[in-house]
């Protein structure tokens, strides 16, 4: 393992981040001296992410996070552990249907908004009252293109992101001036998440991509660092999107 700069003194929270964009974003946060709590719903995954992340600097706390009891559990350990929580990075999504919403499970719609917005807004009222509104900090909401434009496969997803996209407005109008609230809408990058949408034909889909590839978990690391650092000091209420330019595409020819 490469030898680990000097602590920050700073603490974040991630959630989803056995693997994936998460576990991306917590390996740059790590990178930089952050203590780490990571969370996810299988316990030997996380406990493995934990491992290979460093667990001198790195806690897991296992659960759904739609489940309020593992909000409360995770902040709670968070603070016992590090004795503060700067930086939520809210993370943990899903994306069970695809197809037109004309006729979508109505039950489907809601464990969709449960998951991506309800426990986001759930992680940001804990960790608000934990330590963020004496202390502040920051949170990274991690939303997806999906939710600014029409997205003919998976609808019900894109409303839900354009949701958080605008939780985060509301979120960082409310918790101004002491913590800044952002968010981050990726393209495709690969994780097992998106793997259907590349596996087999990675080099066409990259094709339409005005960087020529798809994205990788350390783009969202890197940017996630960004907006968590003094260097983004007067940012907030923002949505950046990092896509390898594929909005580029939009309205041309
Ligand atoms: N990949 C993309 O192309 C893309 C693009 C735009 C936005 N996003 C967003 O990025 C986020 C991460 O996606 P990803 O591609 O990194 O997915 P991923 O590779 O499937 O990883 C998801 C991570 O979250 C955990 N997780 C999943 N559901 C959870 C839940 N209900 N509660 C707690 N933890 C949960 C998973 O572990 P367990 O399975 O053990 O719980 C895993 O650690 C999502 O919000 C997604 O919408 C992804």
């Amino acid at each position: 393992m490469t030898e680990l700069p000097a602590l920050s003194g700073q603490v974040a929270l991630v959630t989803g981040a056995s693997r994936g964009i998460g576990y991306g974003v917590a390996e740059a946060l790590v990178a930089r001296g952050d203590r780490v709590c990571i969370t996810g719903r299988n316990e030997d995954a996380l406990k493995e992410a934990v491992d290979k992340l460093g667990a001198d600097r790195v806690i897991g706390v296992a659960g759904k996070a739609h489940d309020l009891d593992h909000q409360a559990a995770a902040v709670e350990r968070t603070m016992e552990a590090f004795g503060r929580v700067d930086h939520l990075v809210n993370n943990a999504g899903t994306n069970p249907v695809f197809g037109p919403i004309a006729d979508l499970d109505l039950d489907v719609a809601r464990k969709v908004f449960e998951t991506n917005v309800v426990s986001a807004l759930g992680f940001a009222q804990r960790t608000w009252h934990a330590w963020q509104k004496d202390n502040g900090g920051t949170i990274v909401n991690i939303a997806s293109v999906a939710g600014l434009s029409a997205s003919p496969f998976i609808g019900a997803y894109g409303v839900s992101k354009a949701a958080m996209i605008n939780l985060t407005v509301q979120l960082a109008h409310e918790f101004a001036p002491k913590v800044r609230v952002n968010a981050i809408a990726p393209a495709v990058v690969k994780t097992k998440f998106a793997q259907a949408l590349y596996e087999g034909r990675e080099a066409e889909a990259a094709a339409a991509y005005p960087l020529a590839r798809l994205g990788v978990p350390s783009d969202i690391g890197g940017t996630t660092a960004f907006l968590t650092s003094e260097q983004s000091a007067w940012i907030t209420g923002q949505t950046l999107v990092v896509d390898g330019g594929i909005f580029l595409n939009a309205g041309v020819g």
